[in-house]
């Protein structure tokens, strides 16, 4: 079972999924099912803030394993409304655990690189948590409301992912690039925050094997290059031949953002390469293959 189907990562863990011959795939997202092919899973409408609801699909669909990614991602609006985000990304949480606990099934817990301060990235799965943003905090509670479960449990943590899915709801960085340089908009990018983008299947992919192999604990999931934002801006341009002289490098302050973002993150991932046979896309593979999808 996937939660927040809909997002950047649930629709291509449903692609995968349900492509498996040997795997029911569920699909559960808030609201109507946005996904262009509807055929080879179910779909479940379901709130993951309404604990009842939760509550009753997932005692009547019983999955072996909850893949959670459903979340509020958006860091600034986490910022400026605590309630709503402590409520989808804390109490949510603690509902689903609990749940999983009493129904014995595997719960696969998405987390972010947003938990740590970003003075000493990149980070491997033992790095302490401190976060900047309200956001890092609901994240980092959630983990440890997940780590303190007694049943089986894993947290995958990722960073910065970017990827084409189907009615998109929110933008990532390789588009945001892509359609500002395509209608001549000058974009500020920082040029102070280093990250290991991921592209999204890569992500998805990370998160079947942990499933697929009962792999437990803290897993990194990302791409292996780290590179600043502004960096990574200059790099779409190049690979879409766009006027890299609109993108303006500038620094986090001059932002002036409602949410703090840690400077340097950016993941280890030998864990996962090793345990699970992870392999991320190189970031230029990545953008090709972004190609093929917008054809
Ligand atoms: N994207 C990143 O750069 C990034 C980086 C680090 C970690 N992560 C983590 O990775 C996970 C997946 O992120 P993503 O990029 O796939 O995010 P996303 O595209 O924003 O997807 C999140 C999904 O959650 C759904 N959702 C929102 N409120 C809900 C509710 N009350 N009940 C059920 N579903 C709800 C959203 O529905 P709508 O589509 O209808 O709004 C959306 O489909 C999250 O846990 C996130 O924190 C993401």
């Amino acid at each position: 079972m996937v939660t927040g189907a809909n997002g950047l990562l649930g629709q291509k863990l449903v692609y995968r999924i349900k492509s498996l011959a040997n795997a029911e795939c569920i699909a559960t997202g808030k609201g109507e099912n946005r996904l262009i092919d509807q055929e080879g899973y179910d779909y479940y409408q379901m709130d993951i803030t309404n604990h009842e609801e939760v509550n009753k699909v997932l005692k009547k669909v019983k999955p072996d394993v909850v893949i959670h990614g459903a979340a509020m991602t958006n860091v600034d609006a986490c910022e400026l409304d605590h309630e709503s985000c402590r409520l989808m990304n804390v109490e949510a949480v603690k509902n689903l655990s609990k749940l999983c606990e009493e129904l014995d099934i595997h719960l696969i817990h998405l987390s972010t690189d947003f938990i740590f301060n970003g003075k000493d990235g990149p980070y491997d799965e033992s790095a302490s948590p401190d976060p900047l943003s309200y956001y890092g905090w609901s994240k980092a509670e959630a983990e440890k409301i997940v780590q303190a479960m007694n049943g089986q449990w894993t947290i995958i943590r990722t960073v910065l992912v970017y990827g084409i899915v189907d009615h998109m709801s929110r933008s990532n960085i390789v588009l945001w690039v892509k359609g500002s340089l395509e209608q001549h908009k000058q974009i500020n990018v920082v040029s102070d925050q280093f990250r290991t983008p991921t592209l999204a299947e890569d992500l998805a992919e990370g998160c079947f094997l942990a499933a697929m192999k009962e792999a437990t604990g803290i897993y990194n999931i990302s791409g292996s290059e780290l590179m600043n934002i502004y960096e990574i801006a200059c790099k779409v341009a190049d690979h879409y031949g766009l006027d890299k002289s609109l993108i303006k490098p500038t620094d986090s302050h001059s932002l002036n953002q409602p949410a703090k973002r840690p400077p340097k993150t950016g993941f280890v991932i030998d864990k996962a390469r090793k345990d699970l046979g992870y392999k991320p896309t190189s970031f230029a593979e990545s953008l090709s293959i972004l190609d093929q999808q917008m054809k």
